[in-house]
Formats: structure tokens, sequence, C-alpha cells
């Protein structure tokens, strides 16, 4: 399955859910996840994010191994996103930033 990690957090550019085969992302306040039973590992999105938060679950960096199990967890209580929506106003100026899990918002 693929992974979404901390780089999306108030980012949430949504370029990723256009490309989606199987509709697998969930939405939450302000981070996309990834719903791992339902992902057929095509690739497409990883590509697409602007932010480069998507990774294929066994490259998941070593500081980033917690999303695993949060996309996991949160995509049985988020609600599917299909189509790409405007990101947060200020979604440029949190690209990058370290240290964004602390500000997810569940
Ligand atoms: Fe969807 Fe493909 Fe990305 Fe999996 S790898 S989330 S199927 S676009
Ligand atoms: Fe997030 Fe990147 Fe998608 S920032 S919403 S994973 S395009």
């Amino acid at each position: 399955t693929y992974v979404v990690t901390e780089n999306c957090i108030r980012c949430k550019y949504t370029d990723c859910v256009d490309v989606c085969p199987v509709d697998c992302f969930r939405e939450g306040p302000n981070f996309l996840v990834i719903d791992p039973d339902e992902c057929i590992d095509c690739t497409l999105c990883v590509a697409e994010c602007p932010a480069e938060a998507i990774f294929a679950e066994d490259d998941v960096p070593a500081d980033q191994q917690a999303f695993i199990a949060l996309n996991a967890e949160l995509s049985a209580k988020w609600t599917p996103i299909v189509e790409r929506k405007e990101p947060p106003a200020d979604a440029d100026d949190w690209r990058g930033v370290k240290d964004k899990l602390k500000l997810l918002e569940r």
C-alpha cells in the first residue's frame, strides 16, 4: 500500500485524489490518508503530490514510520474524497515545515 506522511499536514493540495483509480483517499480536517485496504499500488499519486508526501509502505522514511499506522487508523473513521479541491490559502507556507504531526487535527 501507499502511505501519506507528515508533509501533507496543512498542505492538503489534493492533487493526489484526482489520479487515484480506486478512490481510496480519506479526508480529515487538515490531512489526507490512504485506505490501505483499498490502495492497489498503482503509484500514480506519488508524482502528483507537490509536497512529496506519499511513499510506498516499504519506502516510508525512518522518521515517518508512525504514519503507516495513522493512515490505517484514520482511514477507518474519515470520509472518502474523490475530487480535487482548493488547498488551504497558506498551504505553500507549510510545505516542508518539520514536526507537523502535532498539528494534525482528527
Ligand atoms: Fe490510489 Fe494508486 Fe495512490 Fe494507491 S498508489 S492511493 S491506488 S493513486
Ligand atoms: Fe496531501 Fe499531497 Fe495529496 S499534500 S492531499 S498527499 S497531493
